[in-house]
């Protein structure tokens, strides 16, 4: 991603809501109507953050707000962001953010996982390395991006590297054959065992 930024492939920068707070304290929280634990982000600040750094690209952006409540996210999506010219990513923190602006701006809701995390912080980043590694130029291998897990919804083959063999363990010796074909034929097939095995859920959303 440093590499990428640094030519140009790729632009990345953080816009700190807070800066955009009325309020003399610079708050950007309070509590939630109703009661409930913890602090809600405000609708305003959030909403002129936004409005900025849209006016600033000059046309809609897609706006990605982080939250549990959302479908997880798929190789499938990163391919799909990766399109974009421009994206905005919210993040939450505290108990989340005024559902009346999230209304307003978000066009995706996007979860890393069915776990909770403080804030949106770290799935921002999450998206970020999977989006730009979709983007032309910026894997030094223009292949290495297509070929790997998730890209039929099946994991990846196991590999191997030298030496030939270490503690006793032999390289499969259909990789050392150079049969081009077999070894294709090896590798869909261990991608296959490798999924029934260990992600059992790919196999089913594929039928
Ligand atoms: N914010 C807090 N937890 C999150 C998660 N699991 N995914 C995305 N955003 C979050």
């Amino acid at each position: 991603m440093g590499r990428a930024a640094a030519q140009g492939t790729i632009h990345v920068s953080a816009i700190n809501i807070r800066d955009y707070s009325v309020e003399k304290h610079k708050k950007v929280d309070d509590y939630p109507y109703g009661g409930g634990a913890g602090m809600l982000m405000q609708a305003q600040p959030v909403y002129d953050a936004w409005k900025a750094v849209t006016d600033a690209i000059g046309h809609p952006v897609r706006t990605v707000y982080l939250t549990p409540q959302a479908q997880v996210f798929t190789q499938a999506e990163a391919r799909s962001f990766a399109q974009e010219e421009d994206l905005i990513l919210l993040c939450g923190h505290y108990e989340g953010i005024d559902e009346r602006v999230l209304e307003t701006i978000v066009t995706d809701y996007v979860s890393i996982g069915d776990y909770v995390l403080t804030g949106g912080e770290l799935p921002a980043l999450v998206l970020i390395d999977s989006i730009s590694r979709m983007v032309p130029g910026v894997l030094s291998n223009a292949d290495s991006g297509i070929d790997e897990s998730f890209s039929e919804n099946l994991l990846e083959y196991p590999q191997y590297t030298r030496p030939e063999e270490w503690m006793g363990k032999k390289v499969p010796e259909i990789l050392l054959s150079g049969h081009h074909a077999k070894v294709e034929a090896w590798r869909k097939e261990q991608s296959i065992l490798r999924t029934k095995e260990r992600r059992p859920d790919l196999l089913e959303d594929n039928e």
